[in-house]
């Protein structure tokens, strides 16, 4: 987030890259018929993921956000490489880029590879799964929606788990992964634990 921060400081110049990354790419691609599959990935690094998840969706709109310019800049080639059209990216705080969306559209599929586990007990409010993040994420999805987690952090796993388990907003659910494909990270930490949860 820091490094983030420092290339946008300003929060209305974050608001307005949101807002013109929906206006001009998303809102005029939605229609009756996919309106509810927009899915999404957070931290979607080198887009490997998303990237064969969109080849193999056309009927989506798939999202991609990263904090890091890097990532989103190699994501962005490989989308243009393999034509994959129906998959946009945009470097994008998680939350912000959540609330900042037009309110009419809702996510569909939300899906997080390999977050940061920030493992010092003091970091944990830094995580991204987090009560607060489950009940703005339930203001942007719809009744159908899940959540898809996966993380090689077991202690990160167990609290995800128990985040759920408390919330008012989400279920844990046994839902298969819509694709299994190795994300960046997935290739260097083959043990690994998943989730999936549904709204209640
Ligand atoms: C460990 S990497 C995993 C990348 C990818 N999901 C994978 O499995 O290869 C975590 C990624 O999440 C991004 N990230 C961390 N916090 C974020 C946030 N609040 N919003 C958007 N991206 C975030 C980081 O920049 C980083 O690229």
């Amino acid at each position: 987030m820091d490094y983030f921060l420092k290339t946008f400081s300003l929060q209305k110049e974050r608001e307005g890259r949101v807002k013109e990354f929906f206006s001009k790419q998303i809102t005029p691609l939605v229609n009756a018929a996919n309106k509810h599959a927009i899915d999404l990935e957070i931290g979607c690094g080198h887009g490997h993921w998303i990237n064969e998840y969109a080849q193999q969706n056309k009927t989506k709109i798939c999202i991609g956000i990263d904090l890091i310019s890097k990532r989103i800049a190699k994501a962005t080639l490989k989308k243009e490489n393999a034509k994959n059209t129906n998959l946009f990216f945009l470097k994008a705080e998680a939350c912000e880029f959540i609330n900042y969306k037009p309110k009419e559209l809702v996510f569909n599929n939300v899906f997080v590879f390999f977050p940061d586990p920030w493992p010092k007990k003091k970091h944990h409010k830094r995580r991204l799964i987090q009560d607060s993040f489950l009940k703005l994420l339930k203001l942007h999805t719809h009744s159908k929606s899940r959540l898809f987690f996966r993380t090689d952090h077991d202690e990160y796993f167990e609290w995800t788990k128990t985040q759920i388990h408390n919330s008012d907003s989400w279920e844990l659910s046994n839902h298969d992964w819509p694709l299994e494909h190795s994300s960046y990270f997935q290739e260097l930490l083959p043990n690994f634990s998943s989730l999936s949860a549904n709204l209640l």
